[in-house]
């Protein structure tokens, strides 16, 4: 009998995820590198390249001073890592708010260069349009609602949304309008439980929740938070693993190997040295 040959591996696409609303939960992680999405890959259904990347890895205050080039750069680093989730690349602050045609024009250069299946882009009702124009030219969108981080200069902090009643129907609004304009996906960041219960129970396409509610369609962390090694972990976040404290562990090992023998030569130095030889 002859062996089958393997069934080459297909990657998920953004009409997919979107066909698992109300079904089995979207498994999602943020990625900034190859070699973490080839460890998340097998167990993932979604790898987004998050603007969150700016803060986490190169040290900025906030995700607004993130370069476009920036995230294609780490989107083709992501891609080339992964042959099965869905990779999506954050659209950075700027280069899409200004108009729909501007946000074509860089998103599709997203597409194009890093070869990833969708974007991602913040906003709710004042950016359904926008929306709207990326799905219908063949740009899946998923959106963003709640604490948009690169708002921050105009909302004042990270801290989390909803968590008034009357706030509510704000949020829930803009989670209408990104699903009636198209948009795959949104993700529900730092919403009030029930809140983002309710919007899962009300909108057609799936909720990925960060810091929002068990009852959404799927969640995402970020994988640094998660893995013990961003220099900020959100209160909501819990901790897989303590990969900052194993590579300070390992980082002293290494120094103290490196420099004992180093140490010990001085020392027999300064001893003979002192006998006279
Ligand atoms: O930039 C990011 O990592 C994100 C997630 C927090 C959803 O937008």
């Amino acid at each position: 009998m002859s062996a089958q040959p393997p069934v080459p591996q297909r990657r998920i696409t953004a009409p997919e995820i979107a066909s698992r609303k109300g079904r089995d939960p979207i498994v999602s992680l943020t990625s900034y590198h190859a070699h973490t999405a080839a460890i998340a890959d097998p167990f993932v259904d979604l790898l987004l390249v998050g603007d969150s990347l700016g803060m986490v890895m190169h040290g900025y205050e906030s995700t607004v001073p993130v370069p476009l080039e920036l995230m294609i750069m780490h989107g083709r680093a992501v891609v080339r890592g992964a042959k099965r989730a869905l990779v999506v690349v954050d659209m950075p602050f700027g280069s899409y708010e200004e108009s729909p045609a501007v946000a074509f024009r860089n998103a599709a250069r997203v597409l194009k260069e890093t070869g990833c299946g969708a974007i991602k882009l913040e906003g709710g009702v004042h950016m359904a349009e926008t929306i709207r124009y990326l799905s219908e030219r063949g740009i899946p969108v998923m959106s963003h609602i709640g604490m948009t981080p690169q708002a921050i200069n105009t909302i004042g902090s990270f801290s989390p949304r909803g968590r008034f009643r009357s706030e509510w129907a704000e949020f829930e609004e803009d989670a209408r309008a990104v699903a009636e304009a198209g948009a795959f996906a949104v993700v529900l960041e730092a919403l009030a439980e029930l809140l983002a219960a309710r919007i899962t129970k009300q909108i057609a396409i799936p909720t990925i929740g960060i810091g929002a509610s068990a009852e959404c369609d799927g969640q995402i962390l970020v994988l640094e938070d998660m893995l013990g090694l961003s220099p900020r972990v959100p209160k909501f976040v819990k901790e897989y693993a303590q990969i900052g404290a194993g590579i300070e562990a390992a980082v002293k090992a290494f120094a103290s190997e490196v420099s004992e023998p180093l140490l010990r030569r001085f020392d027999e130095a300064i001893e003979a040295a002192r006998r006279g030889h």
